[in-house]
């Protein structure tokens, strides 16, 4: 899998050092036991671990980062992909020689909404299962297996807590995520998210608007918002406001220099959305836009709602705009039945959009989804072929673009320092990563302007101009 635009910014996490804010509430808590999350998957799911950590520290348990160190283990998990659920269940497995001990174990997330008590027959020595709609109940839920009790479950799917997020310990001090909307009605055919998130539902626009002065005021310059069809935003106020309604009334909140979104479905990716990225550049230029498939006939059996061509006509219109606005795209290969042909209608597909980035994946059968039961499946190893060729293909792509981008400037965002000395690394609006050189001291945080002077597929490299940035 190409994580197109995060290459370099994982590679530098190890040497980064952030100062993860403690809510104020920590103070005067009660100390508890001691917990371990590890976290799996996606955005959301970071988000998620978030908000899970700050509800347990509000209690007075401590995080730890071993799990030696630890009383109780949690992993929050990720379905999307089989070998995602697989890897969970190996983590798992670790414990079962051990299942005699004292440590209690927690399944959270997608794989434990997806699976339920199953967890508990699959892995005996599992203590608690709790899916993300749940997870102001898991003070309530640890107190239990405290008082003695070995099995504890958190399983609705269908609840708005997920928004309550005053208790949430955010790991990054400049950039916050937002969840603006939860679940998804869209019913892809292969998807489980619709199952393991339960249906959409968004959150009111005062109390997005609220929080985000509130994250101003504690030093956040850039949100994004996350749902994940964050652009199906339906708020339930009286009085309504548009998604892109929503975008432009953020981008006003004083302190915030970005603000990002991720992910927007295509049926509902109206011209509004590039009108106010083109009217406000503190609206980042980037949209993450997936396609699936290059084919009509592919995208109607994954029930996507769009043709190829109505696909294209939202290219065009996004390419269109004023300012240049970079567009991503997540792809599966190998869907049941897709023919070679249909396949090379993918790689048209790349050719003609020349998105900035790509998450490729091999399609993967997931329970409860139309598609599992859809006959041709691809062989593996044909799976495997389509994802390399794909893969190569958009690297020439993403190598050619990048290339053209030396000499100019960009404005980035430093959020990691290198182990190597006066290295940096951040984002530009449009979400590339790039590793910046300077001699200044302190830059972590800072919006800084840089002039591209190399480029690899996947970042950029350049180095800090001290005068203010360029547009
Ligand atoms: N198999 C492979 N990829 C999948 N995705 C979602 N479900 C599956 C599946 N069953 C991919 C889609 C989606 C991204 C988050 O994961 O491309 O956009
Ligand atoms: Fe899954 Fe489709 Fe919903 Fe995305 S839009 S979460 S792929 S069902």
């Amino acid at each position: 899998m190409q994580k197109a635009f995060d290459i370099a910014l994982h590679s530098l996490a190890g040497g980064i050092s952030v100062a993860a804010s403690e809510p104020e509430f920590l103070h005067g808590a009660p100390e508890r036991g001691t917990f371990y999350l590890e976290t799996f998957g996606c955005q959301m799911n970071d988000h998620d671990s978030e908000k899970v950590a700050g509800v347990l520290l509000s209690r007075g348990y401590r995080q730890v980062e071993s799990i030696e160190a630890a009383s109780f283990v949690l992993y929050n998990t990720c379905s999307i992909r089989e070998k995602a659920a697989q890897k969970v269940f190996s983590r798992l497995g670790e414990f079962r020689e051990n299942s005699g001990t004292p440590k209690k174990i927690g399944v959270l997330g997608c794989v434990a909404q997806q699976e339920g008590e199953k967890i508990f027959h699959r892995s005996p020595w599992v203590n608690l299962v709790c899916g993300s709609a749940s997870y102001s109940k898991l003070p309530e839920l640890l107190a239990q297996l405290e008082a003695g009790e070995t099995r504890v479950t958190g399983l609705d799917t269908d609840t708005d807590e997920t928004f309550e997020t005053e208790l949430t310990r955010r790991d990054n001090p400049w950039r916050a995520y937002l969840t603006i909307i939860e679940g998804c009605d869209k019913a892809c055919s292969y998807c489980v998210v619709p199952f393991t998130r339960g249906p959409e539902r968004s959150r009111a626009s005062d109390s997005v608007l609220s929080e985000l002065k509130q994250l101003a005021e504690l030093g956040y310059t850039e949100v994004q918002f996350l749902g994940q069809t964050v652009n199906s935003y339906a708020d339930p106020l009286s009085n309504k406001m548009k998604f892109s309604e929503l975008l432009r009334a953020a981008a006003e909140v004083p302190g915030l220099r970005r603000v990002r979104f991720t992910t927007s479905h295509p049926r509902d990716f109206g011209h509004d959305i590039v009108e106010a990225i083109e009217s406000d550049e503190r609206i980042c230029n980037h949209v993450h836009l997936p396609v699936q498939s290059g084919s009509t006939r592919v995208l109607r059996a994954m029930q996507r709602t769009y043709s190829r061509e109505e696909y294209l006509e939202k290219i065009a219109m996004i390419r269109a705009a004023r300012r240049p606005i970079a567009i991503t795209s997540d792809i599966i290969v190998g869907f049941p039945g897709e023919t070679e042909k249909e396949f090379e209608e993918t790689l048209s597909l790349l050719e003609a959009v020349k998105y900035e980035g790509v998450f490729a994946f091999k399609y993967s059968p997931r329970p409860n989804t139309p598609a599992q039961s859809m006959g041709d499946a691809i062989p593996e190893e044909e799976q495997s072929r389509r994802l390399a060729v794909l893969l190569e293909l958009q690297r020439k792509i993403q190598s050619e673009a990048n290339e053209k981008l030396i000499g100019q400037r960009f404005e980035v965002h430093v959020e990691g320092k290198s182990r190597k000395e006066n290295q940096w690394s951040g984002h530009t609006s449009c979400h590339r990563v790039v590793n910046v050189s300077s001699t200044q001291p302190d830059l972590l945080g800072k919006y800084i302007s840089v002039e591209v002077q190399g480029a690899t597929p996947n970042c950029l490299v350049g180095a800090h101009r001290f005068e203010e940035p360029a547009g």
